[in-house]
């Protein structure tokens, strides 16, 4: 088995693609299911049928209500899950730990500094062994590189649950599944008649590709690729099902949803836009574009997988606004991740 070292360099996108092929991502959905269909792993969105997402948004609705009346059961008691985290995390990692410790569990966390992979050339598959020697029941792994999650899926024993917290610019799919729940809570299970659009640095963008199979899972057939040309190419049409534009008004005009992202800068290694000012200028979310958006679409929703960068791509009064779901993502990622962590360790 190729192995990747732990010394996680960030590949080049060009890299990290040739090292996932789409052939790839169709094996990785399917092994990430048991026969008869059950999440054994959870490495990304592609291949989740709808039912499997609802099922775990309807196990998230009953965490959350347990956890809004203090009620939350224990499900992991006596579990170990340990965050294996190469790259920096505020959102996702703390989540996962919190959530698992509210349900029981105990948790570790490794991150670069920690890891003897770091300094001792150890592997990334001999790393998820040793871990899963010492019990660890699941493992949620971040990795600057796009097929490492899957690749630590290949490696895991059968008592280890794999899950992604974000490879590369290949996959987030709790983040996808919190975004989609979001929208859910406000527009109810059918997605078929809503707009959405996914704006800003997409080619880099693990985010972009989880939510926009995930909204297209659930049956969303008005999706818009919305970026400069460099960092919204056209090819994105065919990966991902969804119209590509690079005009930032056209893009959103009459959006239910408006999904921003910042910039991959530690993924692209370079100035991935001339001019920061041009940027939000030509696509940032200002108040002037939402009041548009806002006079046709009066619910519309602006969401943000975070980290926010103020001025760059969402001006500060948008993120605070009443439009925004910005905290309600973050707040809906916790449910998601004790759905997730149920569903993968509680009916082995
Ligand atoms: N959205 C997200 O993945 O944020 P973190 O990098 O803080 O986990």
């Amino acid at each position: 088995m190729k192995t990747t070292k732990v010394k996680a360099k960030t590949k080049t996108v060009a890299a990290q693609r040739s090292s996932l092929p789409s052939s790839s991502q169709q094996s990785q959905q399917s092994s990430q299911q048991m026969r008869g269909g059950r999440l054994r792993h959870l490495i990304g969105i592609c291949g989740l049928p709808r039912a499997q997402i609802l099922r775990l948004f309807a196990r998230a609705d009953v965490f959350a209500r347990a956890r809004a009346q203090n009620k939350l059961p224990r499900p992991l008691a006596g579990k170990l899950i340990v965050n294996i985290f190469f790259e920096s995390s505020t959102r996702t990692r703390t989540a996962f730990e919190a959530s698992a410790r509210q349900l029981g569990a105990d948790v570790l966390n490794l991150d670069r500094i920690t890891m003897a992979g770091e300094t001792k050339n150890e592997s990334l598959a001999d790393t998820v062994r040793t871990v899963a020697a010492m019990g660890a029941a699941g493992i949620v792994l971040r990795h600057g590189e796009a097929g490492a999650a899957e690749e630590a899926m290949r490696a895991a024993p059968k008592t280890t649950a794999i899950i992604n917290g974000g490879d590369g610019n290949n996959a987030h799919p709790t983040q996808g599944l919190s975004d989609a729940y979001t929208v859910r809570e406000r527009y109810g299970e059918s997605f078929s008649g809503l707009a959405i659009a996914i704006v800003g640095d997409i080619l880099n963008s693990r985010v972009a590709r989880s939510d926009a199979r995930i909204f297209r899972a659930l049956g969303a057939e008005d999706i818009r690729l919305v970026g400069p040309p460099k960092l919204c190419p056209q090819t994105m049409e065919k990966e991902l099902r969804a119209k590509v534009t690079h005009d930032m008004d056209e893009g959103i005009s009459g959006a239910d949803v408006v999904v921003l992202l910042r910039m991959q800068r530690e993924r692209a290694g370079k100035a991935l836009f001339p001019s920061a000012a041009k940027y939000f200028r030509e696509y940032g979310m200002t108040m002037r574009r939402l009041q548009t958006l806002t006079a046709k679409k009066r619910d519309a929703m602006i969401m943000h997988p975070g980290p926010i960068n103020r001025g760059a791509e969402i001006e500060s009064a948008v993120a605070d606004g009443k439009h925004s779901y910005i905290l309600r993502q973050i707040t809906n990622g916790m449910a998601v991740r004790m759905a997730t962590l149920a569903e993968l360790l509680c009916e082995k």
